[in-house]
């Protein structure tokens, strides 16, 4: 295998456009979190990059159902993944954003670079279009019956139910998801990614060069997507939302998501070391790694790599792990029927137990096929495995060392072997030893190949011997008759609780800390890295020295608290959405001032004020307008008493045509200020005029 300088690690840029649940992070972020760690511990040189991916219909789709901008929207999910990112422990390197001027800059220049080698072909054709909606409709902004499999809600870009790829002239039967209408043909000019000329060159990089080294389920779904036969893609689009498309003859058209996004990886990798990011890029001593979820394989593993290609000078990913579903309760996780155990919920549910939910996606994690989330399966796994084993295992070696030696690490002893349970203690010992390396062999040879549950397996299994070598040689039954055996088998519980200590940090963060400190170990843990260096047990304390408190690791999980998980979930999600910081409304199409002196807007008395009945909303004012008294109804009860309105100066648009609303006409619109809460407030002049003057 060839030797790597450094590593370059993303983690698929989620879609800014909700809150991240446990499916995301058993997919792609637990694992490349671990493996970081692992190769941090190491001490190789890496970078771990991550961000939201705030383009695309998913972003403009989900603005409009919660009614603010683009813009008010992928801030809200931005600051929220980061912080259950970070509040989870997730070690990214930067969490960077999509919206970062420069990713802007690196992906039209990126862009360009292609362009420039006229390698893009550029296409004038029909598509459809919405006319009531004035928008082109690509992607999710059109529905329509699948060609394949007859699902009557396929999108333009993908039938969901038969996972085929597909474009909107495929669909049957075609409506706009915006308006519901049957869109028209109209034409418009696209550039498209000629992915037919690299049919043979990805044949010879995947499916010839890694055959034996990807994952079965990334080559399979690789090889069968080239076996197909490759087509042009087109990377831009009729949006209002993204990155404009840099050339004159673009204009009003951005550039498709899925060739903006992973070029983030490269933005954020910049922002991060905009001295020396082209180490991390552009050379061949770099390896580059992306984790992905299952979804996202092609545009890993063909697209883009072929995008990389095309541009020149980039490295190429060396390897792709990405895996499959996690379901939960046996169904797949909804974010729409609020079926999903949510992180940032999780973390204010179960405080300071970050570990016991790494330690149950890992152990299922979703490798090689999809895996299910079961609430039950997470209390047997803290219960019967991380208390029961590992907690177990530590507490009774540092409980039995503060018993016999005063917490302070007693001596190894060479332990002449004359009498039986000597001899026995020997052979106990000797038979841990060489289980405990072979462990730690195969646990780091499956972190290598991002076999994650594996190697957390064998990690548990240092634990696993270790109770079984306190159980075989039993030294509370020594401790009247031979205190030096008592002393050499502690000494070796500790060496193993140490490097339990070292080995379980890339799959328990925070564990490894609290074992840490109950060994009392900053300060004499300097050479610990050794152990994944040699891919052996090392010494990590020194006899004599003074260990910390005995506490337990983990709590056990009681029925109660999984009945309350399990019963939260399908319950639609009460009205606690997190309002966006500034929830301003999208600037409206330019008027010209024509369109504005039309208004006739004027300050107007109010005369008399009272409450319309049946109706809950609406006041009837008279209005001294200056010019007459009329009549006009408002839909400001719920923010003021017709007695406080009576006297009051209001501003009105006076020739707006006359409405009747509850049988009474309404003559005239009073102006209010509306705020993100709906809160309505009285437009007035700041002092008095007469009732006529004009708004200009
Ligand atoms: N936002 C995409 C998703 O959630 C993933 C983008 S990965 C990137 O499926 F490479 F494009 F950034
Ligand atoms: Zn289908």
């Amino acid at each position: 295998m060839k030797k790597f300088k450094r590593t370059t690690v993303t983690a698929a840029l989620p879609y800014a456009n909700g809150p991240l649940h446990i499916g995301h992070v058993a997919g792609a972020y637990l694992p490349a979190d671990t493996y970081v760690r692992y190769l941090r511990l190491r001490g190789d040189d890496i970078v771990f990059i991550c961000g939201s991916d705030e383009h695309g219909v998913a972003i403009t789709l989900g603005a409009k159902k919660e009614g603010v901008s683009p813009k008010a929207f992928v801030d809200k999910y931005h600051n929220l993944m980061k912080k259950a990112f970070q509040d989870f422990g997730i070690g990214f390197d930067i969490y960077s954003r999509t919206s970062q001027p420069v990713h802007y800059e690196t992906a039209q220049e990126f862009f360009k670079t292609i362009y420039d080698q006229g390698i893009f072909l550029e296409e004038t054709s029909d598509q459809y279009y919405d006319e009531q909606e004035g928008i082109f409709l690509a992607d999710r902004y059109i529905t329509g019956t699948c060609p394949k499999c007859g699902n009557t809600n396929a999108y333009g870009d993908q039938c969901e139910k038969c996972g085929t790829s597909l474009s909107p002239r495929e669909l049957i039967n075609p409506r706009s998801t915006v308006s519901g209408n049957t869109p028209v043909l109209k034409p418009t000019k696209h550039w498209y990614f000629p992915l037919d000329k690299y049919e043979s060159w990805l044949k010879e990089w995947i499916v010839e060069g890694h055959k034996d080294d990807w994952k079965t389920n990334v080559y399979g779904q690789c090889k069968s997507w080239i076996d197909q036969g490759l087509q042009p893609r087109s990377i831009t689009r009729d949006l209002a939302w993204g990155i404009p498309v840099p050339l004159a003859e673009g204009k009003g058209k951005v550039l498709y998501v899925w060739f903006d996004a992973p070029i983030g990886y490269i933005s954020a990798t910049k922002e991060l070391k905009p001295n020396d990011w082209q180490k991390y890029w552009q050379d061949n001593d770099t390896r580059l790694i992306h984790f992905i979820g299952k979804d996202n394989i092609v545009f890993h593993c063909v697209i883009f790599p072929s995008m990389l290609k095309a541009a020149g000078k980039y490295i190429l990913p060396d390897n792709v792990p990405a895996n499959e579903f996690l379901n939960l309760e046996g169904e797949k996780i909804s974010t729409s029927r609020n079926h999903a155990v949510w992180l940032h919920e999780y973390l204010e549910d179960f405080p300071g137990r970050r570990d016991e939910l790494r330690y149950t996606l890992t152990s299922i994690s979703p490798e090689t096929k999809d895996a299910d989330f079961t609430w039950k399966d997470y209390q047997s796994k803290v219960n019967s495995e991380l208390s029961a084993i590992l907690g177990n295992f530590v507490n009774r070696v540092m409980v039995l060392t503060w018993k016999y030696f005063d917490g302070k690490v007693p001596s190894a002893h060479e332990l002449p072997g004359t009498n039986d349970h000597r001899k026995r203690i020997l052979e106990k010992y000797q038979q841990a030893h060489n289980d405990l390396n072979a462990s730690v062999k195969e646990m780091i040879s499956a972190l290598d190949d991002f076999r994650f549950r594996e190697a957390q397996f064998q990690m548990m299994n240092l634990c696993r011997i270790g109770n079984k070598f306190l159980a075989d040689t039993e030294p509370w039954k020594l401790a009247k008759e031979d205190m030096e055996a008592v002393s050499c088998i502690l000494s070796y519980a500790l060496t193993v609780v140490g490097n339990i200590a070292i080995a379980c940090e890339p799959f328990l963060p925070d564990t490894a800390q609290n074992i840490k400190k109950q060994l009392n170990s900053t300060g004499i843990d300097t050479g610990w890295n050794a152990f994944w260096k040699k891919a052996e047990l090392i010494e990590p304390l020194p006899e004599s020295h003074q260990l910390g408190k005995a506490e337990l690791l983990f709590r056990n999980i009681e029925d109660e608290e999984i009945e309350k998980q399990i019963n939260k979930l399908k319950k639609p999600k009460a009205v606690e959405e997190v309002k966006p910081e500034s929830a301003v409304k999208p600037l409206k199409e330019t008027i010209t001032i024509d369109d504005f002196t039309k208004l006739d807007i004027r300050v107007g008395t109010i005369l008399t004020a009272e409450k319309m009945e049946k109706s809950d909303k609406l006041l009837k004012f008279t209005i001294d307008t200056g010019i007459d008294k009329r009549t006009v109804l408002s839909g400001i009860a719920k923010h003021y008493t017709p007695e406080e309105m009576v006297g009051k100066q209001v501003t009105l648009i006076a020739n707006l045509a006359p409405r009747k609303m509850m049988g009474i006409e309404s003559q005239g619109m009073i102006l209010m200020a509306e705020d993100a809460d709906g809160k309505l407030r009285l437009l007035q002049p700041n002092e008095a005029v007469n009732p006529g003057a004009t708004v200009s």
